[in-house]
């Protein structure tokens, strides 16, 4: 039997610098720490919200605020990063090795979060870019397009634990083993299937959205199973493994979409191109985005590149 584990994954797979396999290796110990505290937070009064509503104007789930402590201390304490980005934070993080490290994070720490109190999968999205050379801010560090990205993945806290991501040479899934403490590969170099089985939107905003997207949704209907869950990550996963298309479209109460394009939009878009498939907000491919706010929003057509095509070409 050939094991191979995240962490000789990450060092054999081309990534340009041993930096970034840093980087990563530590985010698979934040998410086995991020992991034990979901798996027990019925038991240790981690359920529910904190009191706080985030700069997207959402209310803070007390593993929320955990979950981003848990990211921020592991890299910084490993002096692995010079600025981050976090959902749960309102301005930009700066660290105190800034000068020494080259790199810039981005984290929605734990997403889905409205599902942590009732067993459903929620995950932990990041985004990793070098430095910006002609930065005069630290926002500008922050605000780079999705195109820079060196690397991106998701964990999510399922059936099972999963770690997926990307450097540029395609998708890798590594599923943890408790019984070792380790995650393993167990997804090698994932493609989204041609022929889409799933879309997924919240359906309870048909009327809350134009009629080009209203339309649309009624030729999904026609041909393919609606699964939604409600956590971006695991709408994702599905789809990226059985074939399909995730959909949050802009409408009369969010007119600029819901998901947030720096922590959410960009690290999966490019998980999704990299594994065969497109990522769009309608009009302009996500990738190519030029980021003017850290929490700024962005409507999102994620999935199969057939699916995605159809959206973009349809009046
Ligand atoms: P978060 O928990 O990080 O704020 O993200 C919630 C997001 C995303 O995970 C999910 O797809 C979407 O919100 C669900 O929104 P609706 O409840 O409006 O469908
Ligand atoms: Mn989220
Ligand atoms: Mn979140």
């Amino acid at each position: 039997m050939s094991i191979v584990t995240i962490e000789k994954h990450i060092i054999d797979h081309a990534l340009t610098s041993n930096d970034i396999s840093h980087i990563l290796y530590d985010i698979n110990v934040a998410a086995k720490l991020i992991r034990q505290q979901v798996i027990r937070a019925g038991l240790t009064n981690l359920c529910g919200v904190s009191g706080h509503v985030n700069e997207s104007g959402e209310v803070v789930q007390r593993l929320d605020i955990l979950a981003n402590t848990i990211i921020k201390d592991t890299l910084s304490n490993h002096q692995r990063f010079s600025f981050m980005g976090s959902e749960e934070e309102s301005a930009v993080v700066q660290t105190d090795t800034y000068e020494t490290s080259d790199y810039v994070i981005l984290f929605d720490p734990l997403d889905g979060s409205s599902n942590i109190d009732v067993n459903v999968s929620v995950g932990t999205i990041f985004s990793i870019f070098k430095k910006n050379p002609q930065a005069n801010t630290l926002l500008d560090h922050c605000l780079q397009t999705g195109v820079q990205q060196i690397a991106a993945g998701y964990v999510i806290y399922g059936s099972s634990v999963v770690m997926v991501y990307t450097a540029g040479n395609g998708v890798y899934g590594f599923t943890y083993d408790p019984g070792i403490g380790e995650f393993i590969l167990s997804h090698e170099n994932i493609r989204i299937p041609d022929s889409p089985m799933y879309y997924s939107v919240n359906e309870a905003l048909f009327n809350a959205c134009d009629s080009r997207n209203q339309r649309f949704i009624q030729t999904l209907r026609e041909s393919l199973s609606l699964r939604y869950v409600g956590s971006l990550v695991a709408d994702f996963h599905r789809n990226l493994l059985k074939g399909g298309i995730y959909m949050y479209p802009a409408t009369r109460q969010s007119p600029r979409g819901k998901l947030r394009l720096l922590y959410e939009a960009n690290p999966l878009a490019f998980i999704c191109e990299q594994a065969g498939g497109l990522a769009t907000d309608g009009c302009n491919r996500i990738l190519s985005i030029e980021p003017t706010e850290l929490h700024q929003r962005v409507p999102l057509y994620l999935g199969s590149a057939a699916l995605v095509n159809a959206y973009t070409q349809f009046n």
